[in-house]
């Protein structure tokens, strides 16, 4: 890395974009430019500081020349990103091409998941915008232009669980579908912004689907872990068979099509519990500065 090496994360203002920010101010030499809708907003203007750039940039409505600048004199582009097909299929594409018209060395997308691409398609509406996406960033690759997908299965965060259904800590309830036995990969959210802050100042050719890990755990021996690790009892729910989740969340899909917290979770609890969505063998080598916490030791620090 030389002391100019440019990263562009947009989508900075949010929870994974800050991390994201914060992992690659930590290599020396890089500095980052951070596009964000509202620089005004007090979790962006805390991000200030001597390598970092705040810019005021809406990925959906910008225009192409706006695009252009924003992107310029960047090694690589960061996407942490949130939202519908307009910004992970159509916002991120155009970010890619400007991405490669200026010259970078790579484009991340907002990922970030669970192996989407080894889930069947309509199981998941965000899985599926980001395979759209995919086949068609595929197309800008080239010897000199690289997108990369980072998978590392679901962020190991009692928030994360709490919006799936799956933990209540706060009453001790472990709720999971299926027998409770399928693998889960794990990762923390600041692991997985070490990983892709990692990849994106790779100076070496980075892998299209690049799989990082923290820990790979089935629910049930996650229920034993934390209760090992927090000495309290967790109540183990059996919500019900692969099939009966499947039909829940057409259900709730039917009966309130605009509520995604209705059925989002459910679609995501698919992808954890049904197994196809398992990562291959991870590259964490890699980058072995990364020492990636494993499920009990995100328990003992009390991320979950
Ligand atoms: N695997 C897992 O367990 C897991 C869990 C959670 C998230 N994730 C993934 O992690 C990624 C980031 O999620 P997050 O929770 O960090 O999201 P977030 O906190 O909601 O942040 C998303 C960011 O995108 C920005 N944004 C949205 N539309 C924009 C636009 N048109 N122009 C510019 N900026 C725009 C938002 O800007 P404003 O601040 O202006 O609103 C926000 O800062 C997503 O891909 C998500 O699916 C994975």
């Amino acid at each position: 890395m030389n002391d100019e090496t440019l990263i562009v994360v947009v989508g900075g203002a949010g929870k994974l974009g800050r991390l994201i920010v914060e992992s690659v101010l930590e290599q020396r030499g890089a500095r980052v430019r951070v596009l964000v809708r509202d620089p005004s907003k007090p979790e962006v203007a805390a991000l200030a500081g001597d390598r970092v750039e705040l810019v005021a940039f809406d990925a959906v409505s910008a225009t192409d020349a706006e695009r252009a600048q924003a992107v310029r004199g960047a090694f690589a582009v960061v996407s942490a990103l949130q939202g519908g097909p307009d910004v992970i299929i159509d916002a991120q594409l155009a970010l890619a091409r400007a991405a490669k018209a200026a010259g970078a060395r790579r484009f991340l997308p907002s990922d970030y998941s669970f192996d989407f691409f080894t889930l069947p398609a309509g199981i998941n509406v965000n899985s599926d915008w980001r395979r759209t996406f995919a086949e068609r960033a595929a197309e800008l690759v080239s010897p000199s232009f690289e997108v990369v997908h980072v998978l590392q299965g679901i962020f190991a965060d009692r928030y994360v669980l709490g919006f799936l259904g799956l933990l209540d800590a706060e009453h001790g309830v472990l709720r999971y579908w299926g027998d409770g036995t399928t693998p889960i990969d794990w990762t923390t959210w600041e692991d997985t912004a070490r990983f892709a802050a990692a990849a994106a100042l790779d100076e070496s050719s980075v892998p299209a689907r690049l799989h990082v890990s923290g820990d790979r755990m089935d629910a049930l021996t996650f229920a034993d872990t934390w209760e090992r690790v927090h000495g309290r009892t967790l109540t183990r729910e059996r919500l019900g068979s692969l099939e009966d989740l499947e039909r829940e969340t057409q259900r709730r899909l039917a009966a309130e099509p605009s509520n995604l917290y209705a059925w989002l979770p459910l679609m995501y609890a698919r992808g954890v519990f049904g197994g196809e969505a398992l990562l291959g063998p991870t590259h964490n080598a890699r980058y072995p500065a990364i020492q990636a916490e494993t499920v009990a030791q995100a328990m003992a620090r009390g991320a979950v």
